[in-house]
């Protein structure tokens, strides 16, 4: 990837999704590269010690002038980055990752989000829509309960959506893989095409099982806790499968064949 750096730009607006989650739109500075589905960039994420370390965030959507970040409050560098307000400055680094999303092949494509794994979920589907690679795309998404849906968060950019809630305020009841089981059984989720997918690893897992062969292929963005975030450290590795080999989050990924994951190894 060209034109990596250290930017500084200016948080345009902030909305608040839910009361842990917002979406922070900051200005696009000057040299920021175009950057496919899965791109990250780490931030400064406070004053002081705490901060030395950056934080990394998926990008939401990237435009001429602006990029969109979704923000779940988890901690102090979290918390940091979702109370700034309009006009107040962001450094990050980026853009980073070395494997992205790919486009699907035939345009039929099925995202499956937890969480915050949306953010990347929603990229892919606005930015193969505006390019006219993505024909079909249906989204998944589970959260524990109604407002941590973000359903702010979502416009226009999947043909259907299916919403899934553990506390079952919303959508079916249950987790977003026990939703897909039933999508697909029911034969609602026409299987074929592309998956994709972003959230826990539990649920990541989950999902390859379920999933099994039935689509073309299966690429998830994996969560870790990363240190330099550009491979170097080795703080952020998953072990691949049928192997004795670790890859870099960071580095190698942050997207993956999820059946290349030794799950099993990561859970260890
Ligand atoms: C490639 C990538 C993209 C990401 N995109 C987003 C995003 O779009 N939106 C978003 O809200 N978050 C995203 N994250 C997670 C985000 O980086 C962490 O939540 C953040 O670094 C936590 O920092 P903190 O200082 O608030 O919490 P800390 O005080 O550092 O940690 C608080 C808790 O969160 C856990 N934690 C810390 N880092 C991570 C992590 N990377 N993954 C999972 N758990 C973690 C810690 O183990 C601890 O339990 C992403 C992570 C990666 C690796
Ligand atoms: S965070 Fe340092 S190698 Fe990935």
């Amino acid at each position: 990837m060209t034109g990596r750096g250290r930017f500084t730009a200016h948080v345009l607006r902030r909305k608040a999704l839910s009361q842990a989650t917002t979406m922070l739109v900051t200005e696009r500075p000057a040299g920021f590269p175009e950057a496919e589905p899965g791109t990250f960039v780490s931030f400064l994420a406070g004053e002081g010690a705490s901060s030395i370390l950056r934080r990394p965030f998926g990008i939401m959507d990237l435009s001429a002038d602006a990029i969109t970040f979704v923000v779940k409050v988890v901690g102090a560098g979290s918390r940091w980055l979702a109370g700034r307000a309009a006009g107040d400055a962001v450094d990050f680094v980026g853009p980073l990752g070395g494997r992205l999303f790919a486009p699907p092949p035939a345009g039929r494509a099925v995202f499956v989000a937890g969480g915050t794994g949306l953010a990347p979920m929603i990229f892919a589907a606005r930015s193969w829509r505006r390019r006219g690679l993505l024909e079909r795309g249906v989204l998944l998404f589970g959260a524990s309960c109604e407002e941590e849906l973000m359903r702010g968060a979502l416009e226009d950019e999947f043909d259907e959506t299916h919403f899934a809630t553990i506390d079952g305020s919303a959508g079916f009841e249950g987790d977003v893989v026990s939703l897909f089981a039933s999508l697909l059984d029911d034969g609602s989720l026409a299987a074929g095409g592309m998956l994709y997918s972003c959230g826990p690893s539990g649920m990541v897992r989950a999902l390859c099982e379920r999933a099994g062969t039935a689509f073309e292929g299966h690429e998830t963005s994996l969560e870790t806790v990363m240190a330099c975030g550009v491979g170097a450290c080795r703080g952020c590795t998953a072990p691949l499968r049928g192997t004795d080999r670790f890859a870099a989050v960071c580095s190698d990924g942050p997207v993956f064949d999820a059946d290349g994951i030794d799950w099993e190894g990561w859970d260890r």
